[in-house]
């Protein structure tokens, strides 16, 4: 069966509905605790790209594995790039995406770095809003909950030779989801890497590319043995500016009621959380500063008392408080370990306009149901 999904006439969005869903009371106990990344929808976007049909071939349809040679390029040499974004269940029962025009400019963004065609931004928002209109029921109702999205695109073909591919899958699966970080604790804990960096000028640090995220697993895995959360990483060249963490931008908040976040150099990734938080931070009167700011300098700030609170942002961990930092040359703790006032009231102010509980002065929201 064919059907349109989109409410747009300007897409050619096929809607082939899965065959066999999940069950509604099985699809409720999963939505019950569906923790991060582990319980998927009943569907998947997908559009084909080749050279002499261009994107072609846009439907919603079940959700199914791929089958691919395996002398795909993907396999080889990771011409991959994906986002990451969030449906939100808005009060009187609809859906809204937060800002996926930002997500679809930087998608197409990740393609030119990666020397893939970049996806015209309607045809990711058509595909995009489409998934959720047909799993709509997927949205948890709990209070953390939403429907985390993932396109992502895959070169396709069969050759080993060092090019471009010609050939190219962008799909999106949707995943149900809760909190991203699992611990009771208020805050998290940092692991700075002084072996690893995630990023070079020049590199794909600013891209949305799956080898960034290869390349700092090792990182992430030495953070736990430390004991700690998540891994920082700092800047490649002096080993001494902080950078990102390996899936989130970090803020840095001061008893002077100052915030700093580091600047876009190209190394680390153009935030849409970060981005949001600079506009409420500075629509709440505060003083915002994107500016390098060195691991030392952190570590004597949180000590002297002129730093009060950290946190890293992510629309996967949303705003999360930093308690402890540790590196190689000993730990240092921030605030009281626990959420600070303005780390709660940026966090207040984000999560009200996207689960739609105050106004959207900024057209942030898109209303899909
Ligand atoms: C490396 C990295 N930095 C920062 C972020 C936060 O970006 P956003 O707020 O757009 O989710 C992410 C998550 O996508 C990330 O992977």
């Amino acid at each position: 069966m064919i059907a349109d999904v989109s409410e747009a006439d300007h897409t050619d969005l096929a809607f082939e509905p899965a065959a066999k869903p999940v069950p509604a009371e099985e699809r409720a106990k999963l939505l019950a605790d569906p923790g991060f990344g582990r319980v998927f929808t009943d569907h998947m976007a997908i559009i084909e790209y080749d050279e002499r049909q261009g994107w072609h071939d846009a439907r919603i349809t079940a959700r199914h594995p791929f089958t691919m040679d395996p002398a795909s390029p993907v396999l080889h040499y990771a011409q991959e790039i994906f986002e990451g974004m969030k449906a939100y269940r808005r009060p009187d029962g609809g859906a809204a995406l937060f800002r996926p025009d930002a997500n679809a400019r930087r998608f197409a963004k990740s393609a030119l770095r990666l020397a893939m065609p970049p996806l015209p931004e309607e045809m990711f928002l058509d595909s995009i809003r489409g998934l959720v209109r047909a799993d709509r029921e997927w949205i948890p109702e709990t209070e953390d909950g939403s429907l985390y999205l993932r396109p992502f695109m895959i070169a396709n073909g069969s050759f080993l030779g060092m090019r471009p591919s010609t050939e190219f899958i962008y799909a999106v699966i949707a995943s149900s989801v809760g909190a991203y970080f699992k611990t009771d604790a208020p805050s998290v804990s940092l692991w700075v890497t002084r072996e690893y960096v995630r990023a070079a000028p020049g590199g794909t640090g600013e891209a949305k590319c799956g080898g960034n995220y290869a390349g700092s697993l090792v990182a992430q895995a030495e953070a736990v043995r430390q004991g700690c959360d998540q891994v920082v990483f700092l800047d490649a060249i002096e080993r001494r500016w902080v950078e990102e963490l390996g899936g989130m931008n970090v803020f840095f908040v001061f008893a002077d009621g100052s915030v700093q976040t580091p600047p876009l150099t190209g190394t680390i990734l153009h935030g849409v959380t970060r981005d949001s938080l600079l506009t409420l931070a500075r629509d709440m009167g505060l003083v915002v500063r994107e500016e390098p700011y060195a691991i030392d300098q952190w570590r004597a700030d949180a000590e002297s008392g002129r730093l009060t609170e950290a946190f890293a942002c992510g629309t996967a961990a949303v705003v999360t408080p930093i308690g402890r930092v540790k590196g190689t040359d000993g730990e240092f703790t921030i605030g009281g370990q626990s959420i600070g006032p303005t780390t709660m009231r940026l966090r207040s102010a984000l999560v009200d306009i996207q689960r739609g509980h105050a106004p959207d002065p900024y057209g942030w929201i898109d209303r899909v149901v």
